[in-house]
């Protein structure tokens, strides 16, 4: 017999007094902060509330910042000893440790993820990759490209919204440890602890134009990849846009990352451990509201068992706590921004149109800012535009499969191949599906777990490289691999 006990929870605010936010900001140019000339506004999503006014990149700018990182690297960065940088690697990771509560307030006033999930995973881990690349600097002949592996030079770097400081530190931390200077873009709706992290990189007095961080939308972008004193790109966003750089730096001398988006299978055996299973669903598909290029948007559920899962799951939601993402016990936060809020509602509508059945908690949600409660679709099958494209947002659809070998065709009939999911309590079973699954990282019994030394990444439309571990180093290296 299932129990049903529902707490009522007194609001637990966290404080802003801790962020000052300037009304404007410039770039950071040549270690220095520098006026822009168009300025847009970033908000708080939750609110609407004008957080501050961004500058708009333009050509000049790209220009001095791919200028004074070319300057950067050929006179101090390639230069310097690997034992040394990474001793800045080191201080960077160490002031963020510092200022966590700092930055993770910033990142959910202007995200709109909960605190709890920028406090204990955004902001842990973006310090987590700077202390694992710190210990590269010096080793970089063990990275597997041979006894002396040379930096590539300046990177381009353009970032995302949805885990903004931790996509920059995926990005900025493998490049330095390297020994490459950078001109990283953050996304227009949050590039506030961008910013952040420029002051801590004139904190850890980080050389003058090793790090530059130029904001802007895709114009701004589009100048940074089409840059010809650029040597790498290295990109984390949409799949369109990803096909777009790839296009623009095919006739050019530019590497190239792209990590794009995805539409992971999460498959359910009938031998799962039911409880824990839907644990790992609703992490799967509801943390950072779906936000989450290797979101388990796709929930494939051996049939015996199908209707037990869901009913389970259905019991689980509705104690997800929707609403203030500044409060420490909120669940599910704020959509980032009235363009993606848009976009889901409207991929859920093509999901009732075609047939599939929509559930979702009773849920009351703020009536300022943008919201989308937590939603199931059944009924789904794999002809359905809400099985193929990606959401990015709190939705998930539900197939369901009979046999283990149907299970796999049905995962991998996707034109994406970033991440997968396996629940079983058979071990031989769980290596044989991660063994047929085409996705580059594939999570047995959990899901959503992130670490710097696991290399992350797509197959087919989801990406081209590996961004983590010593996999993801050699996309910042050229040297001659022996494996
Ligand atoms: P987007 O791909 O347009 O934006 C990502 C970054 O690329 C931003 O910094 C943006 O300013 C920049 N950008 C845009 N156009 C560019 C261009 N032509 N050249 C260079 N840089 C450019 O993503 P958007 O529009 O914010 O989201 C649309 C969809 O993309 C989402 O609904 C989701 O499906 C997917 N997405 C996937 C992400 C992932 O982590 N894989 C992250 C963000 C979005
Ligand atoms: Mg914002």
């Amino acid at each position: 017999m299932e129990t049903t006990m529902t707490f009522e929870y007194a609001p637990a605010p966290e404080s802003r007094a801790i962020v000052t936010i300037k009304p404007k900001y410039g770039h950071f140019i040549g270690g220095k902060f520098v006026p822009g000339g168009k300025h847009f506004p970033t908000i708080n999503p939750a609110t609407e509330e004008v957080l501050s006014q961004i500058a708009l990149g333009g050509k000049a700018d790209v220009d001095a910042a791919v200028k004074a990182a070319r300057k950067a690297y050929a006179n101090t960065w390639s230069k310097m000893s690997g034992k040394e940088r990474g001793k800045y690697l080191y201080r960077i990771a160490r002031i963020m440790q510092e200022r966590a509560r700092e930055f993770a307030v910033l990142e959910t006033l202007d995200n709109g993820k909960p605190i709890r999930e920028s406090r204990d995973t955004d902001i842990p881990l973006a310090a987590a990759h700077f202390f694992y690349h710190a210990g590269w600097a010096d080793k970089l002949e063990y990275a597997g490209l041979g006894t002396s592996p040379k930096p590539l030079g300046v990177a381009g770097q353009i970032i995302p919204w949805n885990f903004p400081l931790l996509m920059l530190a995926w990005k900025v931390a493998p490049a330095l440890a390297a020994g490459n200077t950078v001109v990283l873009k953050p996304a227009e709706s949050t590039p506030l602890t961008a910013l952040l992290f420029a002051e801590v990189c004139q904190q850890a007095e980080l050389p003058a134009g090793v790090v530059n961080i130029v904001t802007g939308d895709g114009s701004t972008g589009a100048l940074i990849v089409n840059h010809p004193g650029i040597d790498k790109i290295a990109f984390t966003g949409s799949t369109e846009v990803g096909k777009i750089i790839a296009r623009a730096v095919a006739p050019t001398n530019k590497s190239v990352t792209l990590e794009l988006g995805g539409k992971a299978a999460n498959i359910v055996f009938d031998d799962a451990p039911i409880d824990e299973t839907v644990e790992g669903i609703v992490n799967g598909i509801f943390f950072n509201q779906g936000h989450v290029c290797c979101a388990g948007s796709r929930l494939l559920l051996q049939e015996n068992v199908a209707e037990e899962v869901l009913h389970k799951l259905k019991n689980r939601m509705e104690k997800i706590r929707v609403g203030d993402p500044m409060d420490k016990n909120t669940d599910v936060g704020a959509i980032n921004s009235k363009e993606q809020l848009a976009k889901i509602i409207e991929l859920a509508a093509v999901g009732d149109s075609e047939g599939a059945e929509r559930w979702s908690p009773a849920c009351t949600l703020p009536n300022k800012g943008f919201w989308f409660a937590p939603t199931i679709f059944t009924g789904v099958t794999q002809a359905h535009r809400i099985a193929r494209e990606e959401i990015f947002g709190p939705v998930l659809s539900v197939l369901t499969f009979r046999t283990p070998a149907e299970a796999i065709e049905k995962a991998n009939n996707t034109p994406f191949g970033l991440s997968a999911g396996i629940w079983s309590e058979k071990g031989s079973r769980t290596l044989w599906a991660s063994q047929q699954l085409r996705a580059g990282v594939i999570w047995a019994n959990t899901f959503n777990k992130f670490d710097p030394t696991s290399p992350f990444g797509g197959y087919k439309e989801s990406g081209w490289g590996r961004e983590g571990g010593r996999h993801g180093l050699s996309g910042y290296l050229k040297g001659v691999s022996h494996e």
